[in-house]
């Protein structure tokens, strides 16, 4: 530093004793920034070990649909730490995650915490469409910025929209150019990624597996208005009948993009919703599926509050764990085959 100093003009060194002293500021900052968040437990995103894990999860699902909490934009207050919690959890749960949209830094979000606890998960990031035009550009914006900035590694696949059919907010033309648009720009990129949309079971007609690289269909036991009793054995059925054997023909894998059971709200016909039934339906469906090799993202890792207040208390109420992170259920032990 001397020699350095000896050599430099009056002028350079009043410029390095300004570095310094901007250099003794950072690690003062950053020596407080370590004392105040090392009591906090919600900061720590060091990677997972035997003594952190939690022997009452299991790795037990194909995958499952995350929505983080507040997430709905335009209000957004997510935030890493509580989505690195949450990661914590559910990556003891399955290695696969479905989100619903990139807004408010939920798909970053996820896959930092997937790095920095070094966990092996892959997520299938959704676009969000909508009746305006706009949710498109901003999302796809921010699908190709997560996508440089994170790499292909922990990405399963892109879904562009979530039930926009069922909503009728696009048309199919609309929709498919959309899909063609998010694979070519990727190819533009050099990455292969699966391309599709997610939508309901009934939706999912030949044509539209022609234009998506695999088959994402939601497949509710809950609004057949089942039987609690029946639904395993329906949603396979279902699946195998109107979704495998004609994407099969189409050359394209079947997944499940949703499946699962309210804890609260108003009944369908025959379906009642309560944590006794999720207790059974997750009994009766889960070990089923994947010794069949069924592939599937369980609806939902967390209750949605925001949806009850927006729609219904049903809505709001199909999670495995409650917002503060408690298991509502048992979960079966049945690896993944
Ligand atoms: C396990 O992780 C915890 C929390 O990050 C850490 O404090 C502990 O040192 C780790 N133990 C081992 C054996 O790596
Ligand atoms: C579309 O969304 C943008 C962004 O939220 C909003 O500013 C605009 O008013 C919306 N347009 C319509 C027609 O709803
Ligand atoms: C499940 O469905 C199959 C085929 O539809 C049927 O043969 C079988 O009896 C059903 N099992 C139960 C437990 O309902």
């Amino acid at each position: 530093m001397n020699m350095m100093a000896r050599k430099i003009s009056p002028g350079a060194r009043n410029i390095s004793i300004g570095v310094a002293v901007v250099i003794v500021l950072a690690v003062m900052g950053g020596l407080l920034g370590y004392f105040l968040t090392r009591g906090n437990r919600f900061l720590d995103s060091s990677p997972l070990n035997s003594t952190t894990l939690d022997p009452s999860l299991h790795k037990s699902f194909w995958g499952i649909d995350y929505t983080p909490l507040n997430a709905q934009f335009p209000i957004c207050g997510s935030k890493q730490q509580d989505i690195t919690e949450d990661i914590k959890v559910l990556s003891q749960l399955t290695s696969r995650l479905r989100l619903y949209g990139m807004d408010c830094n939920q798909a970053e979000f996820t896959l930092q915490a997937i790095q920095d606890l070094k966990v092996d998960v892959k997520v299938v990031l959704t676009v969000w469409v909508d009746g305006n035009s706009t949710t498109y550009q901003r999302q796809s914006q921010d699908l190709f910025n997560t996508i440089k900035r994170f790499g292909p590694q922990h990405i399963y696949g892109i879904s562009v929209g979530n039930e926009a059919f069922f909503r009728k907010e696009i048309s199919h033309q609309e929709l498919y150019s959309h899909i063609s648009d998010v694979r070519q720009q990727l190819k533009g990129l050099g990455y292969n990624i699966p391309v599709t949309t997610s939508d309901l079971g009934s939706n999912y007609t030949p044509e539209l597996m022609n234009h998506v690289d695999f088959s994402l269909a939601n497949i509710h036991p809950y609004f057949a208005g089942t039987l609690v009793s029946d639904a395993a054995n329906w949603t396979l059925n279902y699946f195998q009948q109107n979704i495998v054997v004609p994407s099969k023909a189409a050359g394209r894998q079947a997944i499940i993009s949703e499946v699962g059971w309210p804890t609260k709200g108003d009944p369908e016909r025959g379906a009642v919703a309560s944590m006794a039934n999720l207790q059974y339906f997750l009994d009766n469906f889960l070990c089923q599926a994947n010794s069949q090799g069924i592939e599937y993202f369980w609806f939902e890792a967390l209750d949605e509050p925001w949806k009850t207040q927006q729609f219904t208390v049903l809505e709001g109420n199909w999670g495995l764990l409650t917002t503060d992170r408690k298991l509502k259920a048992k979960i079966p032990n049945c690896p993944i085959s």
